[in-house]
């Protein structure tokens, strides 16, 4: 029996795990025993923090997996691709770990191959007024290697800003924050697989956020209702971005704003899947691509079946904040219980919802609009 890495075990990524399980694999899952539902769903759990890059590879090679791979964790990116090299398995070159993980050296690498960006400025202290006179108000300020809307701010003004830089500085692991001009414009994401350097383009994704300040992510459907004749610029844009960051294998998700002039503007770049539930579940629902197939097949070096496996479908995730949300996941249940592929419902809205990991809980639906 063949086996298999994985990167991670939360509840995001145990979708990967069963995906590897069905294929035949046998699993092996890293990271820190917290408790979560891969720790048991996997085939051999191993307690190590998803950052001991040296350690899983030890284990890896003592336990003989054929690859590794993960989904939507752009900290499990690095491990994955440590332990990939280190098979030999074809996967990105190393400054696509950096690249598509940092966003001030993104935002760097963008540039430099030519592709539109805001004005942007790496800090880790408020900066002096006068460094911020090449920039257009108002500006976002955020950590430049968080994700999951943490210790993201948009501010109108400098003593904004002097508040917001150590807060994004703080969630930060270096203590950097990068700050930004600010793209209008609705948002979307744009979901891939690439091999040997050609990109497939599965999806385009609807975002749907809290707005300023925070820009908590609230859901996200498919398909993205983009106009048609808009689709093959943002296509060309969004490989242009893959190409900048020398994303040449596996799954990668473009966050977008489509600008007044009908092109994608880039927000940021994951060489990996997108998270909440867009690569495990709602490309799958809305293309019948098998997306998480496709990722464990490149990074066994297989080139990936795109062909569809399920007739496509709309397809939406939606987060719970509030009692407003509950009720709606009550009215679905009443009226279009068919329509519902997973709820993931712990049961309390106690605390405050501040980034992407306190949300309450989620469903997703399939089937027509509802
Ligand atoms: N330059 C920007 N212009 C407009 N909105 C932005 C910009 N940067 C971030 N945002 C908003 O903040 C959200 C989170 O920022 P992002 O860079 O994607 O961080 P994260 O890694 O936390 O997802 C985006 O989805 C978008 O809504
Ligand atoms: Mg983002």
């Amino acid at each position: 029996m063949k086996k298999l890495a994985i990167i991670g075990a939360n509840e995001f990524q145990d979708p990967l795990i069963r995906k590897a399980k069905d294929l035949g694999f046998e699993t092996h899952v890293f990271a820190w025993a917290a408790g979560d539902v891969g720790e048991k769903t996997a085939d051999v759990f191993h307690p190590i923090s998803i950052t001991e890059k040296e350690a899983i590879w030890q284990v890896c090679r003592d336990a003989g997996v054929a690859a590794c791979c993960s989904i939507g964790s752009d900290l499990a990116v690095h491990t994955v691709n440590y332990v990939q090299r280190k098979l030999g398995n074809p996967c990105n070159p190393e400054i696509t770990d950096t690249v598509a993980t940092d966003k001030f050296e993104m935002r760097r690498a963008l540039r430099a191959a030519g592709v539109a960006c805001p004005g942007f400025l790496k800090v880790s202290v408020p900066p002096a007024e006068a460094d911020l006179a090449g920039l257009a108000w108002p500006l976002i300020v955020k950590p430049t290697d968080r994700s999951g809307s943490r210790g993201i701010f948009e501010v109108n003004d400098y003593a904004a800003l002097c508040a917001a830089v150590p807060q994004a500085a703080a969630q930060s692991f270096r203590r950097e924050a990068i700050i930004e001009e600010v793209l209008t414009g609705p948002e979307y994401s744009c979901e891939s697989i690439s091999f040997a350097g050609e990109h497939h383009i599965l999806a385009l994704t609807k975002k749907y956020t809290t707005g300023a300040p925070h820009f908590i992510e609230t859901g996200h459907d498919e398909p993205a209702g983009i106009p048609a004749a808009l689709v093959p610029g943002i296509h060309a844009d969004v490989k242009a971005a893959l190409d900048a960051l020398s994303i040449r294998y596996g799954a990668s998700h473009a966050e977008f704003r489509l600008g007044p002039d009908g092109r994608a503007h880039i927000i940021e770049v994951g060489s990996r899947m997108g998270g909440d539930c867009i690569g495990s579940d709602l490309v799958y629902l809305s293309t019948g691509v098998d997306y998480m197939a496709a990722v464990i097949h490149t990074a066994l070096g297989q080139a990936p079946d795109l062909t569809p496996r399920r007739v496509p479908r709309a397809a939406s995730v939606r987060f719970i904040f509030s009692q407003g949300d509950l009720d709606e996941l009550e009215r679905i249940k009443k009226d279009a219980p068919d329509c519902l592929w997973r709820v993931s419902w712990p049961g309390s809205l106690d605390g405050a919802v501040t980034d992407s990991a306190s949300r309450h809980g989620y469903w997703i639906t399939q089937g027509e609009l509802l």
